[in-house]
């Protein structure tokens, strides 16, 4: 039976995190939440805790886990030769929303680095999260709490829907506040490369270390440059229906999104639109899901896992989305709809 703490939502509570830090110091999965998504943490330091992540997740052991540590200090023993822009960029974004790449130590097993010589390192921007790492020996592998290849979770409900059974301890915090991974950074690079777009843009990486790089692997539709970030090369993110993303005029996609969905109603299925407040009221012809406020792009980027699942649950048919370019997350957003989407998109 897995064991929820259901108490931390308004604050931290020490004998909780006490209780969890024991599991990791045990060598369990204890999962917790971050800004960003649910983690599924184990002993980053213990080979065969790291094991156990992902034999929970399903995950191939190629596909290397992010080490969490709560203060700069910890870097030290994981990492080696690290440059100059790492600490500029802990001074400017952690605890937050990124991930660095780096050297590792020996301190670090290949188990948790998926047989790479670098380690993904991250600080988060939660007190449960931090005072868990605390509690767990200062090192916490932690992938997204999700089974491989479904969404992210972004409530510990989500966590509980797959991973029931199958980890010891799941610390339940509320609802996360940004709702997509965090920003990858690979520093081992000549020039710093986005391997996983996310919250913190980069334009904003830019302003504190200059020339920054996106992937090329990420911006290719096709699959013909591979990412560098082994996760990214999977299909991702996927709802069970097939998923197309409408682009173009807003009216036309609107006319385009009703013209499929009434063709799909007439055949007897049903199917999802994924929309926004400004346009949910435009669809009549099925379940419609408003992902929030083309105002409040924090909205948009923090429902769209929960509304995949949700699709999921009502086993709608086929889902059509809208599309949404913001202005800070716009490519992190559209970055994890299309992977969902497996690049569907139809032009109008
Ligand atoms: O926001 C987040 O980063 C969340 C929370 C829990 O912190 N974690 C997360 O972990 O998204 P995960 O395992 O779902 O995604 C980690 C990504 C994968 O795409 C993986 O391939 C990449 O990071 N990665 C990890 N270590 C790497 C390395 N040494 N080199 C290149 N990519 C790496
Ligand atoms: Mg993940």
């Amino acid at each position: 039976m897995i064991t929820v703490l259901e108490d931390m939502r308004d604050g931290v509570c020490e004998d909780g995190i006490c209780r969890a830090g024991e599991v990791l110091r045990r060598g369990g999965l204890v999962a917790f939440p971050t800004e960003t998504v649910y983690g599924l943490g184990a002993d980053a330091l213990d080979a065969g805790a790291s094991a156990k992540i992902y034999q929970a997740k399903g995950r191939p052991s190629d596909n290397p886990l992010i080490v969490h540590i709560a203060d700069w200090e910890a870097i030290e023993r994981i990492t080696v030769d690290r440059p100059a822009q790492a600490k500029l960029l802990s001074d400017a974004f952690w605890p937050g929303p990124l991930t660095m790449i780096l050297r590792k130590s020996a301190a670090v097993p290949y188990a948790t680095t998926g047989g790479l010589d670098t380690v993904a390192v991250r600080m988060p921007d939660n007190p449960i999260a931090l005072a868990l790492i605390r509690a767990g020996g200062g090192y916490i592998a932690a992938p997204s709490a999700n089974t491989s290849g479904r969404p992210s979770p972004t409530m510990a409900q989500h966590v509980a829907e797959d991973m029931d059974g199958v980890i010891d301890m799941i610390i339940d915090g509320g609802p996360v506040s940004i709702g997509l991974e965090s920003t990858i950074l690979d520093l081992t690079e000549e020039t710093p490369t986005i391997l996983r777009p996310g919250f913190i843009s980069q334009e904003m990486l830019r302003e504190v270390i200059g020339p920054v790089e996106m992937d090329r692997g990420l911006l290719a539709a096709d699959s013909s440059v591979r990412p560098k970030a082994p996760g990214m090369k999977y299909r991702h993110y996927a709802p069970r229906a097939p998923l197309f993303i409408v682009e173009g005029d807003r009216e036309k996609v609107q006319e385009k999104i009703n013209a499929l969905t009434t063709l799909e109603r007439e055949s007897g299925r049903m199917p999802g639109v994924i929309a926004t407040d400004e346009t949910s009221g435009s669809y009549a012809h099925a379940i419609v899901e408003s992902i929030g406020s083309r105002a409040d792009e924090r909205s948009i980027a923090r429902h769209l896992y929960a509304i995949l699942r949700e699709f999921d649950r009502l086993e709608v048919s086929v889902i059509y989305s809208e599309s949404f370019e913001t202005p800070q997350m716009g490519p992190a957003i559209m970055n994890r709809l299309m992977k969902a989407a497996g690049h569907q998109v139809i032009c109008v």
